[in-house]
C-alpha cells in the first residue's frame, strides 16, 4: 500500500513530502507529486522563506508560494507552511538593516502577519519559527535573537495566531530527534511558552539523519513522548537519511531500517500527527549541493525508481 493511506489507516494525518517550484515542470515528477495516496501533504521547501516573500522591505511576493498552494489545493493535499522567522534564506535589507528592537520587531510582526494571513485557511501548520536552538540548547546568535531577546518567539507565535487563527503553530529544529542537550532547550522553550499562554501547537523535529548514525529508536520515541507531554503535537518535518555517494547494497539496506525507525517511533507516539520527507527523490535532493560527497538521501533515487528505502517507510507507518 502506498504511504500516506498507510498514515492515514494508523490514525496519522498524512504522510507528505516537500517541494519546489522549479521542479514542477518536470512532468514524470509531478505525476508522482500529485499522487496523493503516497503524499498526503506538501511543503513549499523554499517559495515561501522571507527572501521569496518580502524581498525588498513591505514588497511582498507570493507567486511562488501560491503556485504550490494551489497545486495541493487541486490534489486534495495538505499543506505546511515554512517559514517565518529563520536567520537563513533571509532578505538583506532585514540583516543588513541594524534595525533597533522597537523598528525589527515591528517588522517580524508585520512579515508574519501578512504572509499568515496570506494563506489564511490554506495551512494545516506553520513554521513559524525555525531553528532557534544552537547545539547545546543556549538560543542560536541570529538577528531577531540578538535586536529583540528571547521575546522574538512569542512574538512571532502571536502574530500568526491573529493571522490564521485555525492553523497549528510550530517550532522547528534539526538534532532534536533523540534526547539530547538541544532537545533539552526545546522541552524548556515550549515548557515556558506554555506557561505564558503563548499560542504554540507543536514542535517540528526535521529529521536531517546520516544513515547508520541515528539516535536509538527508544531515544527518539522517549524524546517524541516527552515533547507531547507537553500538550503539543510533533511532526517529522524533513526527514531525510543521507549516506556516502554512490549508494552500496549495504548502505541502501541500512537507509531502509533507518527509515523504518523513525517513521515507526513517530507512528507510535499519539500525538505526532505526521511525517514529511524533504523531496521524495534523490533528483532534486538539497543534499549533495551542501553535504559534500554524500546524497541518496530519500526514498526514490534519480531516475524516480523507489529504493528499499520505501518499504521501510511503509513497514513502520
Ligand atoms: C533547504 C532547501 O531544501 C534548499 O533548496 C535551500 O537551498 C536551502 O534550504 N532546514 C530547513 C530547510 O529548515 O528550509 C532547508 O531547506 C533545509 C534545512
Amino acid at each position: 500500500a502506498q504511504l500516506h493511506l498507510l498514515a492515514r489507516a494508523t490514525g496519522k494525518q498524512y504522510f507528505g513530502t516537500a517541494t519546489d517550484n522549479p521542479e514542477l515542470v518536470d512532468k514524470p515528477y509531478l505525476k508522482q507529486l500529485s499522487n496523493n495516496h503516497d503524499f498526503g501533504q506538501i511543503t513549499p521547501s523554499n517559495s515561501m522563506k522571507w527572501f521569496a516573500t518580502e524581498p525588498v522591505q513591505g514588497k511582498f511576493n507570493f507567486t511562488g508560494a501560491e503556485e504550490i498552494v494551489k497545486l495541493a489545493k487541486k490534489n486534495k493535499q495538505l499543506v505546511r507552511g515554512h517559514n517565518c522567522v529563520w536567520h537563513s534564506q533571509l532578505a538583506d535589507w532585514v540583516e543588513s538593516g541594524a534595525f533597533d528592537n522597537v523598528t525589527l520587531t515591528s517588522i517580524m510582526i508585520k512579515h508574519c502577519y501578512t504572509l499568515v494571513k496570506h494563506f489564511k485557511g490554506d495551512i494545516l501548520q506553520w513554521d513559524v519559527v525555525n531553528e532557534p536552538f544552537n547545539e547545546d540548547g543556549t538560543f542560536r546568535s541570529t538577528v531577531f535573537y540578538d535586536t529583540i531577546g528571547e521575546s522574538y518567539i512569542e512574538t512571532a507565535l502571536r502574530s500568526a495566531r491573529a493571522a490564521d487563527p485555525s492553523a497549528k503553530l510550530y517550532i522547528n529544529d534539526y538534532n532534536i530527534e533523540g534526547l539530547s542537550p538541544k532537545s533539552t532547550g526545546m522541552l524548556n522553550l515550549v515548557k515556558s511558552l506554555k506557561a505564558k499562554r503563548a499560542p504554540i501547537d507543536g514542535i517540528g523535529i526535521q529529521g536531517h539523519l546520516i544513515v547508520g548514525q541515528l539516535p536509538s529508536f527508544d531515544s527518539i520515541k522517549s524524546n517524541l513522548q516527552a515533547f507531547t507531554n507537553l500538550g503539543v503535537d510533533v511532526a517529522i518535518t524533513e526527514l531525510d537519511i543521507r549516506m556516502p555517494t554512490p549508494p552500496t547494497t549495504d548502505s541502501l539496506a541500512q537507509q531502509k531500517i533507518d527509515y523504518e525507525t523513525v517513521v515507526k517511533a513517530c507512528n507510535e507516539v499519539k500525538r505526532c500527527v505526521g511525517v514529511t520527507i524533504w523531496d521524495w527523490t534523490d533528483k532534486y535532493s538539497w543534499v549533495p549541493g551542501v553535504f559534500t560527497g554524500e546524497g541518496a538521501a530519500l526514498p526514490w533515487d534519480d531516475d524516480l525508481k523507489k529504493k528499499p528505502a520505501y518499504d521501510g517507510i511503509a513497514a513502520g507507518l
